[in-house]
């Protein structure tokens, strides 16, 4: 069992490279912290799985990292978070570690600056069906009328669609239908992937439409929580930040890039 320490890394993971979003607004504002990511690019998508899978996926991710050594975890996907937040959680308290995930960060974000109370989500199937962000946005202690659409396709999409053409236009256009008939004033980018569309997004439903991501929320509880256990970096410089992947490591580092938008050096295969 690796007792938590401020000199181990803090973990994280995702079903591919979608988490490297969320691991950017950590590396830009924890800088002198480590990271150990893993993307479990072998078994994406994670977003049309069902919620056994999910489980049994979250647990092995989790005792694979908490093995190697890690003070922290982070849980980078929202299907992860959705189907087994507790079972991270409770495989992470075994070892002393404390779990930070999405989905809960967003909807206070959204409950917070949301003008008229329309709060849309956009996610994959696997985080819709979960029913986690209606129960967390259910408690913000606040009436909101919530519009889910449930995207299937979005994430792969997104993910094999560098340059972005007009078929992915055509998709997002697709998806912000509903969206823009609720009349919703916010909208919950509810995967780790929907970053990269976030310009689109703006453009079709309008400058008026508050969009929430999970990034910033996640770095600044991961922060609080390292302070208040006594487990920050004592580093003075940058920290240094590790990747590790169950698929192509080639694949996973050139397309990394584009998530992360900056070098992502060596990338180790592994088999958990
Ligand atoms: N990044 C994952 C999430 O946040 C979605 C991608 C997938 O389907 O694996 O939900």
């Amino acid at each position: 069992m690796a007792a938590a320490d401020s000199s181990l890394p803090i973990a994280m993971f995702d079903s591919g490279v979608g988490g490297l979003t969320v691991l950017h607004e950590c590396l830009v504002s924890l800088p002198s912290e480590d990271f150990l990511y893993l993307g479990d690019s072998a078994n994406f998508p994670y977003g049309t799985k069902s919620r056994d899978e999910l489980r049994g996926l979250v647990a092995r991710n989790t005792r694979f990292l908490l093995d190697r050594g890690a003070k922290l975890l982070i849980v980078a996907c929202n299907s992860a978070t959705a189907a087994g937040a507790d079972v991270a959680r409770e495989i992470a308290a075994e070892h002393g570690v404390e779990v930070v995930t999405v989905v809960g960060p967003e909807a206070e974000i959204a409950a917070a600056i949301s003008a008229g109370g329309r709060v849309g989500v956009l996610a994959t199937p696997a985080t819709v069906s979960g029913g986690a962000y209606h129960r967390a946005l259910a408690d913000q202690g606040r009436a909101l009328e919530v519009t889910e659409v449930a995207a299937p396709d979005l994430a792969p999409i997104i993910q094999s669609g560098f340059p972005f053409d007009e078929g992915v236009v055509s998709t997002v256009r697709g998806y912000c239908e509903p969206l823009r008939e609720a009349g919703v004033d916010t909208l919950i980018l509810g995967c780790t992937h929907y970053p990269l569309i976030a310009p689109m997004l703006q453009r079709m439903l309008g400058r008026d439409v508050r969009l929430v991501t999970a990034g910033h929320a996640i770095a600044a509880t991961a922060q609080r929580l390292l302070e208040s256990a006594g487990l920050e970096s004592r580093n003075d410089g940058e920290g240094d930040y590790r990747f590790l992947c169950t698929g192509d490591a080639a694949a996973f580092r050139e397309l990394g890039t584009r998530f992360l938008q900056m070098p992502l050096g060596d990338v180790e295969e592994v088999a958990p």
